[in-house]
């Protein structure tokens, strides 16, 4: 186990959301594993973080393989030997599925398939994966990067404005992490680990669009701040921005 550093793994780290947490993260003095799927994109996001004087390093990472999970496991177990904060970032929405639609009744299982396979399936594994390595931290931290789109609450209301945003595949996906982050907090409760569910806004990344009304510094803040959490933290909960979202 190194130093009193706290040590932190963001997922999709090396544009969007990712990026400007790592930063911010790493300005609060913590030790940042930047995960990226791509090895140069990866390395050229960490490599201006670091250009900045900030403590941080890629890893690879693709969410959807088995192999890397286990890898980036064996890698934080030696280095480390423990894991303080976990920010399950990356995400997609799919090609073939634009989120201001209703794709209801075509989405295809291809579509669905893939958009879990990212949003939710490789969050639940690798969180699995690294779990008791968080478990040695004094004060774990993990948070999914969920969305609004994920709340049942928010879409069967008629008023809540999401009538044109009805994006199956990927709207199921959150819905899906945020279930996980219910169980997860659940079984961790009487541990120092808090989990939660954050919406990040709509923010101008590739996957928001240039239309999206939020920059990314401010995308990241609700993710860093669950992050960071006091002992006395809230745990099992849906946040934006400081304010509690319905399920
Ligand atoms: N932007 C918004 O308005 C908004 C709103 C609500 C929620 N969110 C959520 O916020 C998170 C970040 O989104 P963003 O807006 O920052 O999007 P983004 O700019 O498109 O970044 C997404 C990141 O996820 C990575 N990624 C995709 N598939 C991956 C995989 N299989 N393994 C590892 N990394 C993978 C991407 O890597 P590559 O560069 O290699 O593709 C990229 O680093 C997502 O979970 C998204 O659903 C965003």
């Amino acid at each position: 186990m190194t130093g009193s550093k706290k040590i932190a793994l963001i997922t999709g780290a090396n544009k969007g959301i990712g990026l400007a947490a790592s930063r911010q993260l790493a300005n609060l003095g913590i030790t940042v594993l930047m995960g990226s799927r791509d090895t140069n994109r990866g390395t050229a996001a960490a490599a201006k973080l670091k250009s900045e004087g900030l403590d941080v390093s890629f890893i690879q990472l693709d969410v959807t393989r088995p192999e890397d999970i286990s890898r980036v496991r064996s890698e934080l177990k030696d280095t480390f030997g423990r894991l303080d904060i976990l920010i399950n970032n990356a995400g997609i929405t799919h090609p073939d599925e634009p989120l201001f639609s209703n794709s209801t009744a075509t989405v295809s299982r291809e579509a669905l398939r893939q958009t879990f396979d990212v949003n939710f399936f490789g969050l639940v594994e690798l969180t699995q994966a690294l779990l008791p390595l968080i478990q040695k931290s004094p004060a774990g931290r993990i948070v999914n990067i969920s969305s609004m789109l994920g709340s049942l609450a928010l879409h069967s209301n008629p008023d809540s404005g999401l009538d044109q945003i009805k994006a199956l595949a990927y709207n199921a996906s959150k819905a899906a992490v945020n279930q996980f982050t219910i169980h997860l907090a659940a079984l961790l409760k009487e541990t120092p680990i808090k989990v939660n569910s954050a919406h990040p806004g709509w923010v101008k990344t590739d996957l928001g669009g240039e239309e999206a009304p939020m920059d990314v510094e401010t995308g990241a803040k609700t993710g860093v701040a669950l992050a960071t959490l006091p002992n006395d933290g809230p745990t099992g909960g849906f946040f934006h921005l400081g304010e509690v979202l319905p399920w």
